[in-house]
């Protein structure tokens, strides 16, 4: 796999622009079933003494059925190619169709998670905490925006357990 493990000493990005510039792919699943979907909001960071990468995930999607169900993810990052991809991945739903077969995304397991193989950076993680956005735990309610049409997001963080990135 042309993919190299990176020391997460050593490691550097902006998360600012890699999330919420150039999105990247959630997938979780077993080989012979999975889902994937492109995601903007999240994080990446220290918690309980882990480097964890965060994601939000609203229970309507196909891809949280697969979160729920599997112990690891994986987060991909395409820098600024495969953007029509990530488009199509991110509003079309693969409870209706296989969507990997409409993009030129080609899927790879990495210790059984699913990824992909166009992908720059790849993180592979463990779920280590689950949690609902509560309704009465905001603070700035005009972020009640986001929620007129559609259900609170689930909150999952997982231990990052490695990142890849291609060689
Ligand atoms: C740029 C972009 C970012 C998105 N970010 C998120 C996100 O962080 N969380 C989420 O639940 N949905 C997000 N979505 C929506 C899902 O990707 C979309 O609903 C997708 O079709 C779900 O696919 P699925 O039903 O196969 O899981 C985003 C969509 C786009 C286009």
């Amino acid at each position: 796999m042309p993919f190299k493990k990176i020391d997460i000493s050593s490691f550097e990005l902006n998360p600012f622009k890699r999330i919420g510039e150039e999105w990247f792919l959630l997938s979780a699943g077993k080989e012979n079933d999975f889902n994937t979907m492109t995601a903007a909001w999240g994080g990446m960071g220290v918690m309980w003494n882990r480097n964890v990468f965060t994601a939000v995930i609203r229970p309507s999607r196909h891809t949280f059925k697969f979160m729920e169900e599997n112990n690891k993810f994986s987060a991909c990052f395409f820098g600024n190619s495969n953007r029509d991809d990530l488009k199509y991945c991110g509003s079309h739903s693969g409870r209706n169709e296989d969507k990997i077969s409409h993009t030129s995304l080609n899927p790879v397991f990495i210790d059984g998670v699913p990824a992909f193989e166009e992908a720059k950076t790849i993180f592979i993680c463990k779920k280590i905490y689950r949690g609902e956005i509560d309704e009465n735990s905001f603070i700035d309610n005009s972020l009640f925006e986001y929620y007129k049409s559609d259900t609170f997001h689930v909150v999952f963080i997982g231990e990052i357990l490695e990142i890849l990135e291609k060689e």
